[in-house]
């Protein structure tokens, strides 16, 4: 399948979808206090997203059961809310929110921390954000898909951390998941070319050392192998000739 390029107006509707997740993820982050549950952070979205006249896109993906993602400390990503899961002082956790809008979708994670946590997870939390951002940083128009990806596993590698390879950044639009795979390691100069008008994401997760993973029960909870802590930042970006436009900023 190609990727689509999308018409100016057609970004413009991304633009709307993609503030209203924004929000979304904003209005749980102003709610996030030790002893909440992780169930309380999925009502929050769920209310947050209808108010907004829009719909959780996560919520019955592939059988997914909540409405968003929360991914706790060792968890890397595809946490589901439960009741019996509270938010503790020194926790890390990924609040990774999906909206659609009169059917566009925009798609933003962040990772908050709760009171102090150690400063591994300080650590592994700030290089996620600044690996996102480096990543963003290196789309523009031509720009090949690996050359993202080697900026990203390049500055995690500095900073003595790893790149979960099991998630990977996605096209997005009138879907959730859409091509092209937006990988966040590996050589420059491999993959398709990014084209203005291309609305994609740009998701690492990051791990302190080698990101070795595992999967729960569950069939959707990854977890780090050791138990370490993990980070994940996410924004939906569409390239544009000199760049790209973050379609999900924070309000
Ligand atoms: N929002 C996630 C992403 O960034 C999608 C998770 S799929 C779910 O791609 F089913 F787990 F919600
Ligand atoms: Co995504
Ligand atoms: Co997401």
């Amino acid at each position: 399948m190609g990727i689509e390029r999308l018409a100016p107006r057609h970004v413009a509707r991304m633009r709307a979808a993609g503030r209203a997740a924004a929000a979304t993820l904003a209005h749980v982050a102003a709610h996030l206090r030790p002893g909440m549950s992780t169930a309380e952070l999925d009502r929050l979205v769920r209310e947050d997203t209808a108010r907004r006249g829009a719909r959780p896109s996560q919520l019955g993906y592939h059988g997914f059961p909540a409405a968003v993602c929360t991914s706790r400390n060792d968890v890397v990503c595809h946490g589901i809310p439960r009741d019996d899961e509270r938010l503790e002082a020194g926790d890390i956790i990924a609040v990774d929110v999906t909206s659609e809008l009169d059917g566009w979708h925009g798609d933003t994670c962040a990772t908050f921390a709760i009171g102090e946590p150690s400063p591994e997870a300080r650590h592994v939390l700030e290089v996620a954000r600044r690996c996102r951002d480096a990543g963003i940083a290196a789309v523009r128009d031509g720009v090949r898909v690996g050359d993202v990806g080697a900026v990203i596993e390049a500055l995690a590698a500095r900073e003595g951390c790893g790149i979960v390879r099991e998630v990977g950044g996605h096209g997005i639009g009138r879907a959730m998941h859409l091509p092209p795979h937006i990988e966040h390691f590996g050589p420059p100069g491999r993959g398709p070319r990014l084209r203005a008008g291309m609305a994609i994401t740009i998701e690492p997760i990051v791990t302190l050392g080698p990101a070795r993973v595992r999967l729960d029960a569950d069939g959707w909870t990854m977890r780090t192998l050791d138990g370490s802590p993990s980070a994940q930042f996410e924004h939906t970006v569409v390239v544009t000739p000199t760049g790209c436009e973050v379609l999900t900023p924070p309000p």
